[in-house]
């Protein structure tokens, strides 16, 4: 890989990921009306192999998944989809793990990120089906780790409200130990002979008798070792002990913040949290969210930007608002200026973007300031501009932020992952920061983030590990935390 300067010292290799959901739109409510885009073709696996190879022919990392089990029904509400249909806001949604296999079919090398929730779906189930596509997809498969935000999932999945929220983490860190148990500690290497005698050696698959306070599995884990086990793992909680669960058992962890100063911290901090777990603080991928509009001068990309955000739906970014928060804006006059608003998490949430969003120093930040500032790219950062220009923005992201690569989202799709493949990718890959191939053609999804031919499993260090199959020995006891 060519670096800027022969005597500079070579540049950290970003990580590429596209970010979108199966679903007519995911940060960008409204745009599947935008001529276009392709947003309402979200249940066409055509549509999915047309993205996947086309990332893969620019040497995307992956295409990331994000998902919801629920309608965003706060805004206008409560319980009330009303808003949030007209704009396609992430409703309807399918399951995005059922088009990865038709994807990996048709590509050799891109991994899939898959958003899947341990507060509603049960771990000897999710084991199953991960290690499915991982099978399938020849290893290509990751687990975006979530506990779930939304009411109106936990209504549907039986309950009066959600579990509260560090209760869910303390049900996913057990969880995560159910599925390191099934994928790592249930079959031997090499159990599977499929000789003449034998398909496998029974003396090489075992229960994992899991008795916990959230869980009682004793397995074995029904599906045979897949190229990974363990799917890539991936997380993106924000509050305290979604950052300490993080540090625990991510691999890649997605951050969002609008400026690299403010999410240094959380990066040194998760950094700081995995080496005290006796991890590889290094070996942690922090991923940016951003959205990044370019083309071939900056004044066509404010053009491109304003004439896509034209599209958008302001009310569906409310919708948005009202689901992440959990907080109704309609309740407010439409001139509220939230910056001085009672409610303390609201006036907190605004005083933090009208300090920090480029552009809207003096502004009133009213609802249609959030619906504008949210509509396109939500509550992340957007850099607009030349390639020169977003390549220099992100280059002071990796400097002043430490993180290792971005989740690039979509006003758009496919439209804006084209500008990125023509204008920014190659800039990138002059300034030495993007590689010109994957590390392992057709290699596995941790292959080819780590860098490293090989390594198919989790590294060594990771807590995962402990649950290795060694011979002789039972399946660890989890050694309950709570
Ligand atoms: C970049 C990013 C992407 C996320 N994607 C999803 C998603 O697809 N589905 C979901 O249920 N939660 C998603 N989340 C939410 C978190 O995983 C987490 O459940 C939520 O932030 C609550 O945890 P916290 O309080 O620790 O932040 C995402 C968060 C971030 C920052």
């Amino acid at each position: 890989m060519a670096s800027s300067s022969s005597s500079s010292p070579p540049k950290k290799q970003l990580i590429v990921n596209a970010f979108t959901m199966q679903a007519p739109t995911h940060l960008n409510p409204g745009l599947y009306r935008y001529p276009k885009d392709k947003g309402s073709s979200y249940n066409s696996i055509q549509h999915w192999i047309s993205v996947a190879q086309k990332l893969e022919a620019a040497k995307f990392h992956a295409i990331f998944f994000a998902d919801v089990l629920g309608g965003y029904d706060v805004y206008k509400g409560p319980a009330n989809l009303e808003p949030t249909i007209p704009g396609g806001t992430q409703f309807p949604i399918i399951d995005p793990l059922y088009s990865i296999s038709a994807m990996a079919a048709a590509t050799q090398s891109i991994g899939f990120g898959v958003t899947a929730s341990t507060t509603y779906e049960n771990p000897y189930a999710l084991a199953r089906r991960f290690s499915t596509v991982d099978h399938l997809s020849g290893g290509r498969v990751g687990w975006n780790i979530v506990t779930s935000y939304l009411d109106s999932a936990a209504r549907n999945f039986g309950l009066d409200t959600q579990i509260e929220h560090d209760e869910r983490y303390r049900i996913a860190h057990e969880y995560l130990h159910v599925t390191y148990k099934l994928w790592e500690g249930s079959w031997r290497d090499g159990a599977v002979e499929k000789s003449e005698k034998r398909y496998a050696d029974p003396h090489g698959v075992r229960q994992i008798n899991h008795e916990g306070k959230y869980f009682k599995i004793p397995g074995p884990h029904l599906t045979e070792p897949s190229p990974q086990r363990t799917p890539l793992l991936l997380q993106a909680g924000t509050s305290t002990a979604g950052k300490a669960f993080a540090a625990q058992h991510a691999e890649a962890i997605f951050l969002n913040g609008h400026t690299p100063e403010l999410v240094r911290p959380s990066v040194d901090t998760i950094r700081k949290q995995a080496a005290e777990a006796g991890r590889d603080p290094s070996s942690i991928k922090i991923i940016a969210g951003v959205l990044a509009i370019v083309a071939e001068t900056d004044e066509a990309a404010q053009a491109k930007f304003e004439e896509v955000a034209s599209y958008g739906d302001e009310e569906g970014a409310l919708v948005l608002f009202g689901g992440w928060s959990g907080y109704d804006l309609s309740k407010y006059p439409e001139d509220q200026d939230f910056r001085f608003v009672e409610q303390p998490a609201i006036r907190s949430m605004v005083n933090h973007w009208a300090s920090t969003v480029p552009g809207t120093e003096g502004k009133k930040w009213d609802k249609k300031t959030i619906a504008q500032y949210l509509k396109l790219g939500g509550n992340g950062p957007k850099i607009i501009g030349s390639a020169k220009t977003v390549a220099d923005q992100l280059e002071k992201w990796v400097e002043v932020a430490d993180v290792d690569g971005f989740n690039f989202s979509a006003a758009s799709i496919p439209e804006t992952f084209e500008d990125i493949i023509t204008y920014l990718l190659p800039e990138l890959q002059k300034r030495g920061l993007f590689w010109n191939d994957y590390a392992v053609k057709g290699g596995t999804f941790r292959e080819n983030v780590y860098g490293k031919p090989g390594q198919n499993r989790l590294p060594d260090t990771h807590p995962g590990a402990q649950y290795f199959w060694k011979e002789g020995e039972e399946v660890p006891k989890y050694a309950q935390k709570n």
